[in-house]
């Protein structure tokens, strides 16, 4: 089959268990470059905040910040689903000023969507924005943007109150319409159960197999991060080896005159060499 951003697309996937993947991307090169491989939904996380900002957590990261990167990201995917998410406070204060800020996101990023944590309570939120004409998705489960509230990122849905309250999370973003439903850190048991549940796909990050798709944040599989991995991230592929080695290469040239070589620098053109020669022989005839 296939793979078109569509909805529909998505919901085919599920409904014929074709997994669905996503990676997070923050500029144009990896946007690209994912687009290429064929991923399906290229996410601008407001991981960024941590990976490509440097900040303690996603909290401090703002509706500027994040439209910068989703623009760059937009440049570089032309056949993947962009799906932007809402920074913290950008749809936490009022309704008007969430559908003005989801907006911005369409119109001056460029994405397709946008994603916002939460379940239950955002249902009505999400059916406003929806009705903007802009596809949402959910994300329940460990919602980074709660860490206050959650005393630290850990897994959720642990008892059966919160597996109780995470099924009418979901089913409530279920009816809200929403274009698939992220579902992070919860026991692979408890995703498979919201997955057979919900008609919506399901996207997990340490939520199982048994979801409908994948995803992973880039700087996690290319060791990226400077931190300890959490159980669920597998390792693709060493960029922090792959830049350490080629910086200390470089250095190692330019220190020991190996760089640039006269295959990499630029010459003159014959004639104005020799104009050159003749004028400094001039200059050097007159100091004699
Ligand atoms: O911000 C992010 O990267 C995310 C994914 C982990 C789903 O929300």
């Amino acid at each position: 089959m296939s793979i078109t951003p569509t909805g529909e697309s998505r919901h085919e996937k599920k409904l014929q268990h074709q997994p669905i993947t996503c990676l997070t991307a923050y500029d144009y090169a990896t946007a690209r470059l994912l687009d290429e491989a064929a991923i399906d939904i290229v996410l601008v996380g407001d991981s960024l905040a941590q990976t490509m900002l440097g900040y303690e957590n996603t909290l401090s990261v703002t509706v500027d910040e994040m439209l910068h990167h989703t623009r760059a990201v937009h440049r570089g995917v032309k056949n993947g689903f962009l799906i932007a998410d809402m920074p913290y406070g950008s749809y936490h204060v009022g309704t008007d000023e969430a559908v003005k800020n989801a907006t911005r996101f369409i119109k001056e990023g460029g994405a397709e969507a946008v994603k916002m944590e939460g379940g239950e309570k955002r249902a009505d939120l999400i059916r406003r924005i929806i009705d903007a004409e802009i596809p949402v998705a959910g994300h329940i489960g460990l919602t980074p943007q709660s860490v206050n509230v959650m005393s630290g990122y850990k897994v959720q849905g642990k008892s059966l109150n919160a597996i109780e309250q995470l099924m009418r999370d979901a089913v409530a973003l279920d009816r809200a319409g929403v274009a698939c439903i992220y579902l992070e850190g919860i026991p692979r048991e408890v995703a498979a159960m919201i997955t057979a549940e919900v008609a919506t796909p399901t996207i997990g990050i340490g939520a199982g197999p048994e979801c409908d798709g994948q995803v992973l944040v880039i700087h996690d599989i290319l060791n990226l991060t400077f931190a300890t991995p959490a159980k669920f991230v597998r390792r693709y592929g060493d960029a922090a080896a792959l830049i350490t080695d080629a910086a200390q290469a470089f250095r190692d040239d330019v220190i020991a005159h190996q760089y640039p070589a006269d295959r990499e620098s630029y010459h003159l053109p014959k004639e104005t060499q020799q104009a050159l020669e003749t004028v400094l022989e001039r200059k050097r005839g007159m100091q004699r």
